[in-house]
């Protein structure tokens, strides 16, 4: 008997070191102690005193922890055994912007952070801790992130989802303490942001997608991107829309023409036309309505793979005149003007650009843009791009892009001569690849993305599948510092997660068991 109870207690001691490392992405540091403490119905949540920038925290946390375990706890303004208090410190507590202290004690839980941020990523762990167990160990976590962009990207031209899919994301990227959320608003297929002064952009140009063009119409009004933006606000998470110019502009040319430049066989349309001055005054109405929309600090512009369709400008007389006048003589110079004077529009909305890294040889000041490094295979894209001084974010096709196949047994998805993205190269990443880079160089990266292409994502259950559990290993190489960054811990984490994605219904590829579930194959 006594054997028996002294295997029980080692086992329970396992599972419980585990469980209390459940923790996705891995804090920087977790003391365990003996002991634990309970949540139960009686518990109640205490915003301290003087912390008002946290009510809105405290609402989270009141809903999260229905959500998880069906207890509506009161909130009370007196501290005392039985609570969970979140709070302000004042002094700096050396965590940076976006760091915390979680506590867990016989007599409850504290979260302490300099910032609501913090606080709002404290909330994320207690959260995962009481979705794997009310009975929380006691510790004593102490974490703040490796890098401060921690980003998804969603296509939505290709495919749209809605607001009801893009809140289930927003929530889903909170509880790994992603904060960028990147939306892919225009392109070939469809137009999908009201713009007021434009209404064509979206009676015309969102009609449509990739596998179908004549599907009716499916776009975000400003009411809606009001409520997405301040749903992902509360959550810590910053949106950042992007409007993809020069090219990449079919749907919306669709709608004006008047401001084509033209496009190859394949893809028609698919420029806007920089020789024109009505194009520049028609873009920055756009832009200008666009910024009023998202309060955060950048506006992406796209700039990728003009090229791809942009011949036709050698035929159009304005752009011929654009060019003599200032002395261009190929294609890439007059493209780089279009790119310098729009960043220069987005400069006077008092926003950062963002543009895609073929921006990066444009002329545009590194202290004007941010550069998104994504053409894995032109690895000196980005050693321009940081020898130029661009601050950087890092979501190279190969591991971060999501339309990637995960799995070598997997059908439907891209690769790139025979590369893919799976989840130990998510997680992997950017080790090897920043390495060689001195330390003002690595101080120029601001982070990691993954981006989510929608060519052959046209159903939520193949979004899901494609995103998890890829999702929860990108935000450990975002947050995780390197040297606690460890494979075979974060599968054991990870295994907890898998349950948790259950309980939510989520579709997801199983890594332990690659044929669990089918995989969706897309369009
Ligand atoms: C891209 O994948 N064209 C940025």
């Amino acid at each position: 008997m006594k054997k028996i109870i002294v295997v029980l207690i080692a086992v329970w001691a396992c599972g419980n070191a585990v469980f209390a490392q459940g923790i996705i992405p891995k804090p920087e540091k977790i003391v365990l102690k003996d002991g634990k403490f309970t949540l139960n119905g009686e518990t109640k949540i205490v915003r301290a005193t003087g912390a008002e920038k946290l009510n809105e925290a405290v609402v989270l946390l009141s809903g999260y922890l229905k959500g998880s375990c069906g207890m509506k706890l009161k909130v009370v303004k007196k501290t005392g055994a039985n609570t969970i208090v979140l709070d302000l410190a004042v002094k700096d507590l050396g965590l940076g912007k976006e760091g915390y202290m979680l506590d867990v004690s016989a007599g409850g839980v504290k979260i302490t952070a300099n910032t609501k941020y913090g606080v709002l990523h404290g909330i994320q762990s207690l959260r995962q801790l009481v979705d794997a167990s009310t009975e929380i160990p006691q510790m004593s976590v102490r974490d703040k992130p490796r890098y401060g962009w921690r980003g998804l990207m969603l296509d939505e031209s290709r495919h749209f989802f809605g607001t009801g899919e893009v809140l289930k994301l927003l929530d889903r990227m909170a509880y790994y303490k992603l904060n960028r959320f990147h939306w892919h608003l225009t392109d070939a297929p469809g137009w999908r942001i009201e713009i007021k002064k434009y209404p064509k952009l979206t009676t015309v140009g969102a009609k449509g997608h990739h596998t179908d063009a004549d599907a009716p119409a499916r776009f975000y009004t400003q009411a809606d991107i009001k409520k997405i933006v301040e749903y992902a606000r509360v959550r810590g998470i910053t949106v950042v829309p992007e409007i993809d110019m020069p090219g990449h502009a079919g749907a919306a040319n669709r709608a004006y023409p008047e401001f084509s430049g033209g496009g190859s066989r394949r893809l028609p349309d698919f420029t806007f036309n920089p020789g024109k001055e009505a194009t520049y005054a028609y873009l920055t109405d756009i832009l200008t309505e666009t910024a009023g929309l998202f309060p955060g600090r950048w506006l992406h512009y796209g700039g990728d793979e003009a090229h791809y369709g942009n011949a036709k400008w050698l035929t159009l007389p304005d752009v011929q005149a654009r060019m003599k006048k200032s002395g261009y003589t190929t294609l890439l110079e007059i493209e780089h003007y279009f790119n310098r004077r729009m960043a220069g529009v987005i400069s006077g909305l008092g926003k950062t650009t963002i543009g895609w890294d073929e921006v990066t040889e444009s002329g545009i000041k590194p202290s004007q843009a941010i550069v998104m490094w994504w053409r894995h295979n032109k690895p000196e894209a980005l050693d321009s791009a940081l020898n130029k001084g661009f601050k950087v974010i890092l979501c190279p096709r190969v591991p971060c892009y999501f339309d990637f196949v995960q799995h070598s047994s997997h059908k439907c998805g891209r690769r790139w001569k025979k590369k893919f993205g799976d989840l130990r190269g998510v997680h992997a990443f950017p080790e090897g690849l920043i390495d060689k880079y001195d330390k003002k160089a690595q101080a120029q990266i601001m982070g990691i993305q993954t981006c989510v292409w929608t060519e052959k994502i046209k159903e939520v259950k193949r979004l899901e599948f494609m995103t998890f559990p890829r999702l929860a290993a990108l935000a450990e190489a975002a947050w995780t510092q390197k040297a606690n960054k460890d494979y075979p811990d974060f599968q054991k984490r990870l295994k907890t997660h898998l349950k948790q994605y259950d309980k939510w219904g989520i579709y997801y590829f199983n890594p332990f068991d690659p044929t669990a579930v089918k995989e969706p194959i897309g369009p």
